[in-house]
């Protein structure tokens, strides 16, 4: 049999108050590999997960919703990966902070969020959709950026 040693490191960076690492985009290495309709496929695994998490309430309640805000999420990752600027097109600039001002992002639930995105991540890894150093500065980006999203206090 062969096992081959991964060298991903999906270690969630703790968070403390006031500390917000610096945050560097994904390799445009990571949408080249897994396309569009692999990011797209992605974010739709991600928001299905959220939908049954913890943190669900802080989401669209119905699924044909919350499928649609998975999508829009889809053009923002896209977008930051180096592809079509897609969220620019459709929403605006993102100004992630004021657009997550609303919601009461906790400690905790970064850690619901983030762990969904671990979820949805596997098929890329189980079939190698993308290299790990790509898969890598994708997550590398979600975990510090979540840290940036997080306004409110456990
Ligand atoms: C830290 C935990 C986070 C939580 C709990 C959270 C939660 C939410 C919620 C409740 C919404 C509104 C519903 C929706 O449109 O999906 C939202 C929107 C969005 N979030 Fe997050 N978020 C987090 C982190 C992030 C991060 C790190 C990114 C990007 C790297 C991100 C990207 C987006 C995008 C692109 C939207 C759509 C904005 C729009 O349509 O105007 N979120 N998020």
């Amino acid at each position: 049999m062969n096992f081959s040693a991964s060298s991903l490191n999906f270690t969630i960076l703790p968070y403390q108050e006031g500390i917000t690492p610096p945050v560097t985009k994904p390799n445009p290495g990571f949408l080249t590999d897994i396309g569009e309709e692999g990011m797209r496929e992605l974010l739709n695994r991600f928001y299905t997960c959220l939908f049954e998490s913890p943190i669900k309430g802080l989401f669209p309640q119905e699924i044909d919703v919350m499928k649609d805000a998975g999508q829009t999420s889809a053009d923002f990752f896209i977008q930051i990966c180096g592809g079509t600027p897609y969220f620019n097109q459709n929403r605006g600039a993102p100004q992630m902070g004021r657009r997550h001002a609303p919601f009461a992002i906790t400690p905790d639930a970064r850690l619901h969020w983030i762990i969904c995105f671990e979820e949805a991540l596997q098929p890329i890894i189980n079939d190698k959709q993308s290299s790990e150093e790509n898969i890598q500065s994708f997550w590398d980006y979600i975990n510090v950026f979540s840290i940036w999203m997080i306004n409110a206090r456990a």
